[in-house]
């Protein structure tokens, strides 16, 4: 680095090279941190926030209060925090994936959205509530979430098409865990009109199915392959669980869309899938029968390097696990594959579901930051030779 730097000075180009630096779109994993999650907290823990090509990742907060609205609001603010700390705010947010209690979605759902500033609600995030337990027994609900660094003149917008709600920023869509309308038609259908819907706008790159029934694992999937081959788009990495409640419907589908899909790739191996937008890694989930999670996360490894990143380069994971007492050795997993071989830690969201494998007691799937487009670079440099 030092060298191509020096490169650079003799032709000039330093201060093009500075100017871009200062924005976030140019930061590959960046850890934050808040007052109450100080420097230094994730060598022991997780990392709270992660600043990636313009977006910050977030842990999954969770607060414990004497009523919901109070729990709610707190929330909120832990959220707000971790974006402040990276350039953003509450009003960037994209994206939040949250968990309730069975039975109690819709009022976790309000009350956080009346938690947020009046034009969060205006303008909310993708906001998907999925009836699971979390990490702890005594923890209600928590909240994890994506939003946008509004530098560079980059924006986030809104998009409903289709009877979907999404948000887009930095090249991908958000967009919220949808359902099928009208009467329960089954796994198979409802996941076919869903896919169809979504891929009117945009392609599927990562996708997790929440299902009322893990039974419709198999459905889902064919579901899927079937919709996104008929239009020749790449299948999107998918993770299938069940949660505890989903109000009447077979499933919710919740996805990530890239807007354009000329630089997409999927690598297909035996060992998983892995779609590559620029700037992201997808992983499907890693199963593993071990409640620590070890195995699943060096499956991952060994995913990743096909698409050229490595376990360092996770920036945001999700775990569930099968039975939540055992949430501790997950922990233990995490710590020894993150925090002490492959430094610094992604931010993480923990679940209690059952995934396709029974046996099974962790499903991790984890998102990784690619390098920089290198291309750019050397287009930029040849500008400067000419
Ligand atoms: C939530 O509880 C914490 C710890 O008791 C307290 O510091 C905080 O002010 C509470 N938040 C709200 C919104 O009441
Ligand atoms: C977030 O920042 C924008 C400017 O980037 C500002 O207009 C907005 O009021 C802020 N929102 C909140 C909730 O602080
Ligand atoms: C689910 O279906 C039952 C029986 O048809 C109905 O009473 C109930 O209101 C429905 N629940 C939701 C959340 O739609
Ligand atoms: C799970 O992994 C841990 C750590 O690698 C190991 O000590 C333990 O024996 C494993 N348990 C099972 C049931 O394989
Ligand atoms: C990974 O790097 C190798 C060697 O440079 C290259 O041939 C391959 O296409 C790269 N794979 C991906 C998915 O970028």
């Amino acid at each position: 680095m030092a060298g191509a730097l020096g490169m650079w000075q003799t032709l000039g180009l330093v201060l093009v090279w500075q100017a871009s630096a200062a924005h976030s779109g140019d930061i590959i994993k960046k850890v934050v941190h808040t007052p109450w999650w100080p420097a230094g907290s994730e060598k022991t823990a997780e990392s709270v926030g992660i600043i990636s090509h313009g977006l910050v990742y977030m842990t999954a907060m969770m607060e414990v209060n004497e009523t919901l609205q109070k729990t709610a609001l707190q929330e909120t603010w832990d959220v707000r925090d971790i974006a402040l700390a990276a350039g953003a705010n509450l009003s960037d947010l994209v994206d939040c994936f949250v968990n309730a209690p069975r039975g109690h979605a819709d009022a976790v759902k309000a009350a956080l959205m009346s938690a947020f500033p009046a034009e969060v609600q205006a303008s909310p995030p993708a906001f998907t509530v999925v009836e699971m337990p979390g990490e702890y027994q005594f923890v209600y609900n928590s909240i994890m979430c994506v939003a946008n660094i509004p530098d560079g003149g980059s924006k986030r917008r809104t998009v409903r098409k289709n009877g979907l709600y999404g948000v887009s920023a930095r090249g991908l869509t958000f967009y919220e865990g949808a359902e099928a309308p009208g009467t329960i038609s089954g796994a198979y259908e409802e996941t076919r009109n869903i896919v169809n819907r979504m891929l009117r706008s945009s392609v599927l790159v990562d996708c997790t199915a929440y299902l009322a029934s893990i039974q419709d694992a198999q459905a889902v999937r064919k579901a899927i392959v079937e919709v996104t081959g008929m239009k020749g788009f790449i299948q999107p990495s998918l993770t299938i669980v069940q949660a505890t409640g989903l109000a009447n419907r077979s499933l919710r589908l919740r996805c990530t869309a890239a807007e354009d899909d000329s630089r997409l790739r999927s690598v297909d191996t035996t060992d998983g899938k892995v779609v590559l937008t620029d700037s992201f890694a997808f992983a499907s989930a890693q199963l593993d029968r071990n409640s620590t999670g070890v195995n699943a996360l060096e499956s991952l490894g060994k995913l990743f390097k096909y698409a050229n990143v490595t376990l360092n380069d996770a920036i945001s994971c999700s775990f569930f696990v099968k039975d939540q007492q055992k949430m501790l050795d997950l922990f233990g997993g995490f710590y020894e594959i993150f925090n002490k071989e492959n430094p610094p830690p992604p931010t993480r969201g923990e679940y209690e579901a059952i995934t396709e494998c029974a046996e099974c007691q962790v499903a991790a799937k984890c998102i990784a930051a690619r390098p920089m487009e290198m291309e750019v670079h050397s287009e930029a440099l040849r500008a400067v030779l000419v």
